[in-house]
């Protein structure tokens, strides 16, 4: 049967957001007993005890609608960085604070956003939906930021700037220094995003959160800008990736424009109690810094042993390209070889094909024994 409808050009031509390979798939496909999962940078510990006691509890009022706009939630946000409620916007994860900036701020055929490349998938996806430009500059060979190249693409008609820190795949968090520069040279009327998904695993030092926050973030000297924007999320930290929930940190009047346009009720009851329990949870909090912060070591340490080259992470991922071979180049390239290899073995790594980089893998830091066996496995295939 024809139909008569046509979506719009920006939205037919789209390459959908690639996320990684589930638990389900790759189980049913080699038939295999045991995944390991190291491809979504989620918590490595699962999720908070106190959540998972208040999603319990509260599963019996799923018939009700949350309370508009979660107003105890957004308080708490508020006070967990000494700022106004005002400022905060909760989201249906912060890819709906992403999605929602640049609705309300760019204007289709008009505006553009600025952003690095290869950079979360998300700013281009949803920059093409909303028919908006987007214009990217290239990182540098070792995957640090371009500043000059960046503000080359910066005009009058910029909205938005996204910079993710850490950044997302590389792990790499530029000194907070570098983003205030950045911040004081854009013109007036652009919002700097900074993407601050996995910055507790950066600001985290010897199991002391956020004891270098300073050092990687302008979040502490938050109200000396007045065109930033700071995105969280509680899917890595918190564990709660799959009840999707983050928020945004940005000028009130600005906050209150998203909030208008946000879709009502888009974080639902259950996120909500998730979010505020995490929140409490400290003990689960300190004991995942703790596992991301040795894991991370241990993966960098061995991937390096074994011929890798590893690109320093901050986060609670690494990036790497396997050894080169001698011998004929295979025909999926080393990178691809060692994927499916690991795959076949029950171990789920992230290939970045979808970022431009088909010579790379990022892996997550999972718990130890996760983090052993992923090593084990690779040191078979690299045999
Ligand atoms: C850099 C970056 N920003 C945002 C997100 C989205 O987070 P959320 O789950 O809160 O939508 C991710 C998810 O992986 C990410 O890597």
């Amino acid at each position: 049967m024809t139909t008569s409808f046509s979506a719009r050009l920006a939205v037919r031509e789209l390459e959908p957001y690639a996320p990684g390979l589930s638990i389900d798939e790759i189980r049913s496909r080699y038939g295999l007993e045991r995944i390991i999962k190291l491809a979504s940078n989620e918590n490595p510990l699962g999720v908070s005890p106190l959540a998972k006691e208040a999603v319990e509890r509260k599963a019996a009022s799923v018939f009700r609608y949350a309370q508009s706009g979660c107003p105890r939630l957004v308080e708490a946000i508020a006070g967990l960085h000494g700022l106004s409620p005002d400022c905060v916007v909760i989201g249906n994860g912060s890819d709906e604070v992403i999605d929602l900036l640049i609705r309300c701020l760019a204007e289709p055929g008009r505006n553009n956003v600025a952003v690095f490349k290869p950079c979360f998938g998300l700013y281009p996806l949803q920059s093409r939906i909303c028919g908006v430009e987007l214009r990217a500059a290239p990182l540098r060979e070792n995957f640090h930021f371009d500043w000059e190249a960046l503000l080359d693409l910066v005009d009058e008609r910029t909205s938005l700037v996204f910079v993710t820190t850490p950044d997302n795949p590389s792990g790499y968090s530029p000194p907070a220094p570098e983003l205030e520069k950045l911040a004081l040279r854009l013109p007036a009327g652009t919002l700097l995003v900074l993407d601050e998904a996995y910055m507790d695993f950066a600001a985290c030092s010897e199991g002391i959160p956020n004891s270098r926050l300073a050092e990687f973030s302008l979040l502490p000297r938050f109200r000396d800008f007045g065109n930033l924007a700071v995105l969280r999320t509680f899917s890595k930290l918190h564990g709660l990736a799959g009840l999707r929930l983050g928020y945004g940190l940005m000028p009130a009047e600005l906050a209150s424009c998203l909030c208008r346009a946000r879709l009502p009720f888009s974080v639902n009851i259950l996120a909500e109690a998730a979010g505020l329990a995490a929140l409490e949870d400290r003990d689960f909090l300190l004991e995942t810094l703790k596992t991301v912060e040795r894991g991370r070591e241990l993966l960098q340490r061995e991937l390096a042993a074994l011929g890798c080259r590893v690109y320093p992470s901050s986060s609670n991922f690494i990036m790497f390209a396997p050894p080169e071979r001698d011998g004929p180049a295979r025909p999926e390239g080393e990178a691809g070889h060692v994927f499916e290899s690991l795959l076949r073995r029950g171990v789920i790594v992230r290939r970045l094909n979808s970022y431009g980089l088909p010579g790379l893998l990022r892996v997550s830091v999972g718990k130890e024994e996760e983090n052993r066996i992923f090593l084990t496995a690779l040191r078979e295939i690299l045999a």
